[in-house]
């Protein structure tokens, strides 16, 4: 079974086809997504939206944990990488990947780059 992860990163949420100042890239990987699901229906879909629920920046202490040997790991650090764990595994899990992201100041948003 084919698996879609599906991303969006506007920081601005509903989609410009639903809601006035909705978002373009949202309503554009929605289509996009609704356009594959008709070709491929069995393919599971993995959500993610980093527009309005941004993953935390790297820190010191993230550094730290993820530099440290797996079998080395104390609780901490463990808890500390849960997060990216879980975003890593979903990409890891994607055959393919739609993302909608807009650009801001000629780059992606800080919510993408801090994915990323
Ligand atoms: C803070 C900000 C910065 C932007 N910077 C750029 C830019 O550098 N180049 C560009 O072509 N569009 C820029 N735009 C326009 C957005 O890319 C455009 O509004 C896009 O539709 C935003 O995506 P969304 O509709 O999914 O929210 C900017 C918009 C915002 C809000």
């Amino acid at each position: 079974m084919t698996t879609l992860l599906h991303i969006d990163a506007s920081a601005r949420d509903g989609r410009s086809d639903k809601t006035s100042h909705g978002s373009h890239t949202r309503r554009l990987s929605a289509r996009f997504v609704q356009q594959w699901l008709s070709l491929h229906p069995e393919t599971k879909v993995l959500y993610r939206d980093v527009g309005q629920k941004a993953p935390p920046p790297v820190t010191g202490k993230w550094i730290h944990a993820a530099f440290t040997p797996e079998h080395a790991r104390e609780d901490w650090m463990k808890e500390e990488l849960r997060m990216s764990d879980v975003l890593i595994d979903e990409v890891l899990c994607a055959d393919l990947i739609v993302a909608g992201i807009p650009m801001y100041n000629f780059g992606p948003p800080a919510q993408f780059k801090a994915y990323i």
